[in-house]
């Protein structure tokens, strides 16, 4: 395949598949102490339980060792139902998803994932030069493409990469249809990203033993308030596991993260607490919108997608001048903004500021 782009003399040239990649640098400076509306995190931080439990652990040679990962594995099986050898622990979702591609992706393979939704999936994909296919979600509701996507998969698919509940539409899909979709997917890792697994109660952890195919993620990035920590989990037949864990760096989760997750895990009455308010919060966030005519998309996740029209840019600059943090999606959904779900309170603020400006 020929270069179309111009290198300035003096730089190295990159792989083929890295320089043909957009450039992505997701906004994120600047965002302490403000209202974030806009990255889908615990808006309250995480629980204090971990807070107690790093700084009860930190020493000066507890950091001067290198990650040692058996008791982490333990905790997080008996937490998750399933046994250590069945999963892997990831510097994040990301690395889930990278992981997952380097084994399973060649250069030119074919990589099935829907549009719009989280965008690491293509950025991974690209980066192993593969051939990515996006499947659009529904126009009307933003369903989730089932048909669709079961058509467009085929024996040379080599990974489907599936966000349950999806970011940004907020929608999502049932445990049958994605049997259906493991079913089909014979020939490829099909990755089931449950990062908002906590906000709808669907999942399909309990199945990676009835599906040689299936791979579950999770995260301590959203209901859980790490999304600094960087961990979550991988999950799949141990089989699987013994490659992924092949093509995994050895020390990619830091000890920190995994005393942080290890406390996490333990206080389940936070995380209980956290996803009722934030249900709570997102019927009144639909009355508030309803009462201003703005449309939307019902979510089975902690955030909505609403419809700003014209001025989906205007409404997301105007409500940062005020503190309140939202995200523009309208370049992939047009008009639409998407607001994260914090708390009661938040919600109100995040009204009101909007009111003044609608
Ligand atoms: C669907 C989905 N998966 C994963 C992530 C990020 O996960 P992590 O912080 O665990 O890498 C996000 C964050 O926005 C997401 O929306």
């Amino acid at each position: 395949m020929s270069r179309e782009i111009e290198l300035p003399p003096g730089v190295l040239q990159p792989r083929e598949a890295v320089l043909r990649m957009q450039p992505y640098s997701p906004p994120t400076s600047g965002r302490l102490g403000k209202v974030r509306l806009d990255f889908n995190e615990n808006t309250i931080g995480a629980s204090p339980r971990v807070i107690e439990a790093l700084l009860e652990y930190l020493t000066e040679e507890r950091l001067a060792v290198y990650p040692e990962y058996r008791a982490a594995k333990q905790e997080l099986a008996a937490f998750f139902g399933v046994e250590p050898e069945d999963f892997i622990l990831t510097n994040g979702t990301d690395e889930a998803i990278q992981v997952l591609i380097n084994t399973y992706v060649d250069d030119g393979d074919e990589v099935v994932s829907l549009q719009p939704s989280y965008a690491m999936y293509r950025f991974y994909a690209e980066v192993a030069g593969a051939e990515v296919r996006e499947i659009p979600y529904r126009r009307e509701k933003l369903a989730f493409p089932l048909e669709e996507l079961l058509d467009a998969i085929s024996p040379v698919t080599r990974a489907v990469l599936i966000s349950n509940p999806n970011n940004p539409t907020g929608t999502g899909t049932s445990r049958a249809g994605i049997e259906r979709v493991l079913e089909k997917a014979t020939n490829a890792a099909v990755l089931i990203d449950e990062a908002y697994y906590e906000f709808s109660g669907v999942t399909t952890l309990g199945l990676i033993n009835d599906y040689p195919n299936l791979f579950v993620s999770r995260t301590f990035s959203k209901v859980y308030g790490m999304a600094g920590m960087r961990i979550g989990c991988l999950f799949s037949q141990s089989e699987n596991v013994e490659f992924l864990h092949k093509a995994q760096s050895p020390y990619s989760v830091n000890t920190v993260a995994t005393v942080a997750a290890r406390a996490a895990v333990q206080d389940t009455a936070f995380v209980e607490k956290y996803v009722t308010e934030v249900l709570a919060a997102r019927e009144l966030l639909y009355v508030g919108l309803e009462e201003l005519g703005i449309p939307y998309y019902e979510s089975k996740a902690n955030f909505v997608l609403f419809d700003a029209g014209e001025r989906a840019v205007f409404i997301r600059d105007e409500l940062r001048a005020q503190g309140v943090l939202v995200r523009d999606r309208s370049y992939e959904i047009p008009g639409c903004v998407r607001v994260t779900v914090g708390t009661r309170d938040q919600v109100r603020r995040f009204l009101k500021e909007l009111r003044e400006i609608w």
